[in-house]
């Protein structure tokens, strides 16, 4: 491809070149493949919104390790307060000896998280271990069972997040049995209304489903709690309409069952606000913060209502690494980041950004559906049929390959593999959305072209 002298792309090999196909063979005989392989050029070093592979090349990273770079690669504040606390102390266990970054994060995440009541936080490894963690809380708290989850939700690999999760190949198939007393409704997948109505005709008759959940699958009295995310991330970057959200929270408020907002992959300015919670006027009774919050590090978070998060007694919440002295110390500067950087306004002047370079794209390329999406967390939902909508689940792994040789990495989502979805570190440049996006429209550009001549 053409290369200006600022592109931040530099494809000096075919994509994988010769030393990644080398590792890629030993990764085979040594680790199970049901570890995924999205892309495998495997990495020397990552900078901002640019990755260089171990072959020279240079790509544009659209992914961010899937949402955890929202504050760039290696930001030199982040890699500084890293390197500063691993040399003061890397592990003690905070339930052993504490220190005082988690307790100065845990106030942070308290006073930035939606809803203006007391709040408490406490700190695990993984999104995965956050929502187990959340579910636990909410049924200690209410002394009641059941959670109430949605389709095409995406909640983790652990227990009883893949029992949550909505969808089954590649993630549930084959693991069963799940945890019980899970039951799952619709969510307000608007471009494909399961009752095929129109927003706002509707009526919003997706959310008044929650009615039907307990008449029909288990009482409102046994629900601990309902687990959303506010846009669903794996399963396509779908928001539901601001109503939905009061529909289902004033449901919930009458029958005393809590809300958990899964912000795993919508917070941290990915939609804009700190959290996406903020944009629904949603106030979750316990919030999920994980992917990244630390800048790359593991790290995730519970904050909630602190009666709520009170309710489990000393040994019943925590784990061995929970609350990393190193992580704490890097989520403290990736806050900073987004205050210092303002990434919460990034995030939105990149979704304008996005918006005005693909406005046209719906008219030119038959296959894009839907582009959705808010802040700098947008999709483009491709269909091989506009009217019957059905996924071109095989076009989008071409449009992505074709993006990934030319040295643009990018991710699909959704339950049918077909929405191409942005992830981009917030601290990218006008430049570099244009140069992304550039390339992604060729392979569409290509990827159209081959569906009308066949
Ligand atoms: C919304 C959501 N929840 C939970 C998880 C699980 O997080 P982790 O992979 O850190 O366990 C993810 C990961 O993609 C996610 O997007």
């Amino acid at each position: 491809m053409k290369l200006t002298t600022d592109s931040s792309i530099h494809v000096a090999t075919e994509i994988p070149g010769p030393v990644s196909k080398l590792l890629q063979q030993r990764r085979e005989s040594s680790v199970p493949r049901g570890v995924a392989s999205v892309l495998p050029v495997y990495v020397r070093s990552a900078n901002g919104v640019t990755i260089e592979d171990v072959d020279g090349n240079r790509f544009l990273d659209f992914a961010g390790g899937i949402g955890c770079q929202n504050a760039g690669h290696c930001s030199p504040e982040v890699v500084e307060a890293i390197r500063e606390q691993a040399q003061q102390l890397i592990h003690s266990c905070f339930m052993v000896t504490p220190y005082e970054k988690y307790v100065r994060l845990a106030e942070e995440l308290n006073r930035r998280a939606p809803g203006g009541f007391p709040k408490k936080t406490f700190f695990v490894n993984s999104g995965a271990e956050a929502v187990e963690n959340a579910v636990k809380i909410a049924r200690h708290y209410t002394r009641r069972q059941a959670v109430i989850a949605f389709d095409d939700a995406f909640h983790g690999r652990t227990q009883m997040a893949l029992s949550l999760t909505g969808k089954s190949k590649p993630y549930k198939s084959g693991f069963g049995p799940f945890a019980s007393e899970v039951y799952r409704m619709p969510f307000a997948y608007c471009y494909r209304c399961p009752y095929r109505l129109t927003y706002p005709a509707c009526g919003v008759e997706c959310a008044r489903a929650i009615e039907d959940v307990f008449k029909r699958q288990v009482e409102a009295e046994s629900v601990a709690a309902v687990i959303v995310e506010p846009i669903l991330g794996e399963g396509g970057f779908v928001a539901p309409p601001k109503e939905w959200f009061d529909i289902i929270s004033g449901v919930c408020r009458r029958h005393g069952i809590l809300i958990i907002a899964d912000e795993i992959q919508t917070g941290f300015c990915r939609t804009g606000p700190m959290y996406a919670c903020e944009r629904f006027g949603l106030e979750p009774d316990l919030v999920l913060s994980a992917k990244s919050i630390a800048g790359g590090l593991p790290l995730a978070a519970v904050t909630g209502r602190a009666e709520i998060m009170d309710s489990p007694g000393p040994g019943g919440l925590g784990g061995t690494f929970g609350g990393n002295p190193v992580a704490c110390a890097a989520a403290l500067e990736v806050l900073n980041a987004v205050d210092s950087h303002g990434l919460s306004e990034r995030s939105a002047q990149i979704g304008r950004l996005f918006i005005s370079i693909t406005r046209d794209w719906k008219d030119r390329f038959p296959l894009v559906g839907d582009i959705r999406g808010f802040g700098a967390m947008q999709a483009i939902e491709l269909v091989r049929d506009r009217v019957t909508k059905e996924p071109a689940e095989s076009e989008t792994r071409e449009i992505l390959a074709a993006c990934h040789r030319r040295g643009l990495l990018m991710i699909s989502a959704g339950t049918f593999g077909n929405v191409i979805r942005l992830l981009v570190p917030l601290v990218a440049t006008d430049n570099q959305i244009e140069e992304g996006l550039r390339v992604l429209e060729r392979a569409l550009v290509e990827a159209q072209a081959g569906a009308c001549a066949a």
